[in-house]
């Protein structure tokens, strides 16, 4: 069993999907072991995406990630890294397998619907930015 943590994004929350969305997380084997709607703060999205402070886009990923709530869970399943990543889709929407989040629900590289960990490590430390061990269940 692997937990991995999710982001549904301010563009598909602004769209009313949040349900569609787990939908697809519970239709395929995840189950939500936490989940909580979240206002970030400029400081909280500077610090959750630190690892890409030097990349080009950093500052409107910042701007887009702040623009209104987003959904974070814990999904758990097994190979749930990288299952979740299958369910996203490619992350420009344009070059997203169909069937896949971000082809139905995703407008653009910054508006893409949904935040994934790429690796076991890194969902270990994206789920304790988030949530506290007894809130994971
Ligand atoms: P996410 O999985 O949340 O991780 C970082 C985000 O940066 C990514 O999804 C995209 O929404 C955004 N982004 C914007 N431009 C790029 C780019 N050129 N390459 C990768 N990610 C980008």
């Amino acid at each position: 069993m692997e937990q991995t943590l999710s982001i549904i994004k301010p563009d598909a929350v602004k769209k009313n999907v949040i349900g569609k969305i787990i939908d697809r997380f519970e239709s395929n084997g995840l189950r939500i072991a936490a989940m909580k709607k979240v206002q970030l703060s400029r400081a909280d999205a500077e610090a959750f995406y630190a690892v890409h402070k030097e990349r080009p886009f950093f500052g409107e990923l910042v701007e887009f990630m702040i623009s209104g709530p987003v959904v974070v869970s814990v999904l758990e399943g097994e190979n749930a890294v990288a299952k979740n990543r299958e369910l996203m889709g490619a992350t420009d929407p344009k070059e997203a397998a169909p069937g896949t989040i971000r082809a139905d629900f995703a407008e653009s590289i910054d508006a893409n619907a949904v935040h994934g960990s790429d690796s076991l490590e890194n969902a270990e430390k994206e789920i304790a930015f988030f949530f506290a061990r007894r809130e994971i269940l």
